[in-house]
């Protein structure tokens, strides 16, 4: 952060690169975006501000940020032919191949302009409406439109379930915060290596989608909720999953736990365990998955083998308690995941096109046969 290297805004072959979008100290259990601590953005702010605050670095005034929800409510359309393609996909399709296979086609209704900032208010937009059609498809229910008088949140509540509450809203924007950035993890390098090659915007992100759907990444936070109804459903002795976690041949991993850069507590982990409390008792909810949780927590934090580790709950081990007090199917975690990471993959786009990085062509060490005769 000293400023003491300079590296290639785009990785170049380097495989790092530098930013000025998010900070992270994983000692420290540090997330902050553009300076600003998440624990504040969480407490303080609302998503369409972190939105602004990711892609054009700085907090909106009150002006700039009336004309990014206006520019957001004209955008949030989707053609009508969005409709026959989520239709021609079977209903038992995953939604994040669903969002990820219709949002690269985007770009046949919603061509690139030359104003960078447009596409991306547009792309935020429409993103929000197909995951919203994407649940009343896989359910059946009817398309809800975008209501214009209604907030970015609310209006995606509002498509997907046909009304919304004041608890849901503010704990979706709370969510929506925390998952929406990171720093340079798997889905965002991914995002970063597409956009490096100028390829459009939309099949940019589908990108990003696709490499967020895998278990060890976002798609952790449906494994979680699958491994604690098992474990709920095996009896509810947690212990018997974190001994089955320390045997390698196992195969099994303690999902939401561990973390490539944090060795401390992930703090987005520590404000959604105060979230879920306050959502379950604000919705009256009584789900055993987060007795079985804090257990879980409390064991795996005392047992040698985490500690030496130093493996602790991350992003996604409460999320989806959440998610599914307020109603998201478990198959919908990870698409609520890429919704908040949107504005991330596309700030972290928006720097590395607006610096022209060079096209991502990371190097490697050969290791094969020496040359021979065929
Ligand atoms: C996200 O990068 C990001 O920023 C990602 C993310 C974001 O916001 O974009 O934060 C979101 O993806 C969070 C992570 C969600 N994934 C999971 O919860 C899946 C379970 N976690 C593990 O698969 C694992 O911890 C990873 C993938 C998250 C990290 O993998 P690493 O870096 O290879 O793990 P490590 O080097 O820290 O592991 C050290 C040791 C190893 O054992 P040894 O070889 O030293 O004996 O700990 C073991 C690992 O096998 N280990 C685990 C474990 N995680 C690591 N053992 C049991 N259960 C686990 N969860």
């Amino acid at each position: 952060q000293s400023g003491a290297i300079t590296l290639d805004p785009g990785y170049g072959n380097t495989g790092s690169c530098q930013s000025a979008i998010t900070f992270i100290d994983g000692e420290k259990g540090i997330l902050r975006y553009r300076g600003y601590p998440i624990e504040e953005l969480a407490e303080k702010s609302t998503f369409d501000e972190v939105m602004y605050l990711l892609i054009w670095g700085d907090k909106p005034s009150a002006d700039q940020l009336a004309k990014f929800r206006a520019q957001l409510v004209e955008h949030a359309g989707l053609d009508e032919r969005v409709k026959k393609h989520l239709e021609a996909l079977p209903a038992t399709t995953h939604p994040m191949a669903v969002i990820s296979s219709v949002l690269a086609t985007l770009s046949a209704y919603y061509p690139s302009t030359d104003d960078r900032d447009e596409d991306i208010v547009r792309l935020l937009a429409k993103f929000k409406s197909l995951v919203a059609w994407s649940y009343r498809r896989k359910k059946g229910l009817d398309y809800i439109n975008p209501d214009p008088n209604l907030g970015y949140v609310e209006d995606f509540l509002n498509m997907m379930f046909g009304s919304y509450d004041e608890a849901t809203v503010s704990a979706m924007h709370q969510l929506l915060i925390l998952h929406a950035d990171h720093e340079q993890n798997c889905s965002t390098s991914t995002v970063r290596m597409v956009g490096s090659s100028h390829a459009d915007v939309y099949a940019t992100m589908a990108a990003g989608v696709c490499a967020l759907w895998g278990p060890l990444h976002g798609g952790a936070n449906q494994a979680v909720i699958e491994m604690l109804e098992a474990i709920q459903d095996d009896g509810g002795d947690v212990s018997k999953y974190v001994t089955m976690a320390k045997d390698k041949e196992s195969g099994f991993k303690l999902m939401g736990f561990g973390h490539r850069v944090y060795k401390n507590f992930d703090p987005r982990a520590r404000i959604i365990k105060k979230a879920a409390d306050k959502v379950l008792d604000a919705l009256g909810i009584d789900d055993p998955s987060l007795d079985i949780a804090k257990q879980l927590e409390q064991v795996a934090l005392e047992d040698e083998f985490f500690v030496a580790r130093k493996l602790y709950p991350n992003v996604d081990f409460y999320s989806g308690i959440i998610y599914r007090a307020l109603n998201i199917p478990t198959d919908f975690f990870t698409v609520m995941f890429a919704l908040g990471r949107m504005p991330g993959w596309i700030s972290q786009w928006r720097e590395l096109r607006d610096e022209n990085a060079r096209i991502h062509r990371p190097r490697q060490v050969y290791i094969g046969p020496k040359q021979r005769s065929f």
